[in-house]
Order: C-alpha cells, then structure tokens, then sequence
C-alpha cells in the first residue's frame, strides 16, 4: 500500500514539534577498526520496523554537514525512517576508505565494516527492518556506496550513488588512498571483470543483489565521466543484465539528464547528467522513491527478498 495522508495522520506521524537531533552514539556497537565515527538520526516518531537510511558524506565533510545539506532528517521525521550519518576517521581530507583490501571485502574491516556494524546495532535496538536497509552519498559517499553495495549485499536492499567510481576501482594498498587513475577515468574493465572484483569480496555469497542507481555528470572534472561507463558495465554484470538499455528517457529528471532503465526488473538505472560537473544537484525525491521510503504501511519496497 502507498502512503496516503489520513493513514499517517491516523497513526501520528504526521505534525507536531519534532524534538529529534542528530545524536552521536558513543557506545559500544561492533567491530570499528577505523574508528568511524557514529552520528544518527532517529525522529520522534518512528515507523514501526523503520527501514534506514546510511548517508556518508563526501571529501572535506562530514557528519553534520551531511545531515544539514539535504533532505533527508526531513523526510525521516515524515515518513518514520533512521537515518546513519557515518564521519570519517580521515581527518586529512576526510574522504572515506574506498581502498584497501579490507574494505572492499565482506567483514574484513576497513570503514565499510564500521558501517555496516552501525547498521547492525540500529535493526537491533529499533528493531529496524533488515529487508529496508539503504545507502546514498555523492562523491566519496557514492564510492562508499558502491563499496557498501559490493561488499555488503547481504545487509543492503538498495543504493544510489552520485558522482562516484565503480566499486573496486580506488583499490590500492592501503587505507583511504586516492586512485589518480581511477578519478581520470584510465581505470576500465570488461563488464565480466568488474562483476569478478565484486564477486570476490564476499566469495561463495549467492544471495540477492541490491537494486543500484547511479548517477554522473558529464563534465566531471573530478571523477572522471568514464566512470560512469565503467559503473554501468559493472552493476549490469553483477546482476546478470545485458547491457543495452531497456528504456532510455530523454530529460529525467532534469533537463539534459537521461535516464537508462536496465534489465527486466529494472533493478538498475543510471542517469547521465548532460553538461553537468562534480557539483551534481542531489535528487531526493528520486532516491526517495527508488528506495520506497515514502511508503509506511502494507509492502513497502517489495522489490526483493534481501536482508541482513
Ligand atoms: C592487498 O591485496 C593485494 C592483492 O591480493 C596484495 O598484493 C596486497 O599486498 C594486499 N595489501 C595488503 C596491505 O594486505
Ligand atoms: C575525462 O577524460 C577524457 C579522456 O581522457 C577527457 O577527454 C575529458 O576531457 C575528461 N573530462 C574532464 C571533464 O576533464
Ligand atoms: C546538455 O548535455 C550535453 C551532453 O550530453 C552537453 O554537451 C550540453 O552542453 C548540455 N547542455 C546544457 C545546457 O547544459
């Protein structure tokens, strides 16, 4: 069932003041080699089983400026979600760990694993549900995504990633290390390889594969656009897509954007943002709905069988 006003008003969610902060957890929640800083969002009024929403930001942010640049507390106060706003360690540049060998593998450890041990401690302690678990972010936050979404298909139902790199494509020796190669966009794979890198982060793990959206402008002069190219070949792969379009729609949701719907479930899309640089506008409503997150009652993202 979709959201429908009097529902919500009917079980509360909807008005009145809302007392709820960003709050950092300080508390023991798991395994976090890094030491990734713990910051959520939890409104007032919550869903029951409330999905959540892991948002890390982007280089030279963090937290809080992640939580006040979009929509998204708002909307968690609206519809009853959590929301994880993971901090870097790095306090050099505060990009997040896209790189070593540990992150980009299923509890290995790295930042990845603090993250997704958040994610654990928040379905116990809300009793959140494991089938609703999403992640966004631009830049550094679409390389964790994507991170996130290889490694982790097990704990995420979905992602959306703006502006990042294909999952695997900064791997280097070490934590944290910026792939020159990859930002230019002279890191390419066939689509088999890709797919290969992200099944070998969790090898033997046959389950379900998170839905995936990306989007990239076409000018970006810091994650170079090839990596959307590369990102496309590499979620069709990994979820056994061809990779011809199914639709393609001129215009969406922008103008000069094009939207490209992939396989037979549509379980992956990628917009090209035309003319766009770095600086891409963030589309919440889009994510919002790619996710289900407006949906509070009956079978909300009942795309898949996923969870944690
Ligand atoms: C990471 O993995 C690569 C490839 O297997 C290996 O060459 C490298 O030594 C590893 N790095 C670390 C720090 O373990
Ligand atoms: C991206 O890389 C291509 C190929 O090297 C280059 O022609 C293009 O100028 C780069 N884009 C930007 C915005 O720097
Ligand atoms: C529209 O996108 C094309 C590339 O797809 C770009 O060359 C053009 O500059 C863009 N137009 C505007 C107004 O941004």
């Amino acid at each position: 069932m979709r959201w429908a006003p009097w529902s919500l008003l009917a079980t509360g969610i909807v008005g009145g003041a809302n007392a709820a902060a960003l709050t950092k957890v300080t508390e023991n929640f798991g395994a976090n080699p890094r030491n990734v800083g713990f910051y959520i969002y939890v409104p007032d009024k919550l869903a029951a089983n409330p999905p959540i929403l892991v948002n890390p930001h982007w280089c030279h942010g963090d937290a809080q400026a992640c939580y006040a640049g979009s929509q998204y507390a708002t909307m968690a106060s609206k519809y009853g979600f959590i929301v994880i706003y993971p901090d870097s360690p790095n306090t050099a540049d505060k990009c997040w760990d896209v790189s070593s060998n540990a992150t980009l593998a299923h509890n290995a450890g790295g930042d990845s694993l603090g993250i997704v041990n958040m994610v654990r401690w928040t379905l116990n302690k809300y009793k959140g549900d494991p089938k609703r678990v999403f992640v966004t972010g631009v830049s550094s936050g679409a390389m964790m995504t994507s991170t996130l979404i290889g490694a982790y298909p097990d704990v995420f139902a979905a992602g959306s990633a703006f502006a990042g790199v294909p999952f695997g494509c900064f791997a280097g020796n070490g934590y944290g290390v910026w792939s020159d190669a990859c930002a230019t966009g002279k890191i390419t794979h066939t689509p088999a390889e890709w797919a290969a890198l992200v099944k070998a982060a969790y090898p033997g793990y046959s389950g379900w594969r998170p839905k995936m959206q990306i989007f990239h402008g076409t000018v970006d002069e810091t994650l170079n656009y090839t990596n959307f190219g590369e990102e496309v070949k590499e979620w069709n792969a990994v979820l056994g897509y061809s990779q011809a379009p199914t639709v393609t729609t001129a215009n969406t949701p922008v103008s000069n954007w094009t939207k490209y719907t992939y396989g037979n479930k549509d379980w992956f899309e990628a917009y090209s943002a035309g003319g766009v640089s770095h600086n891409i506008q963030n589309q919440e409503a889009v994510v919002m709905s790619w996710f289900d997150l407006t949906c509070t009652s009956g079978s909300c993202f009942s795309w898949g069988t996923g969870g944690a």
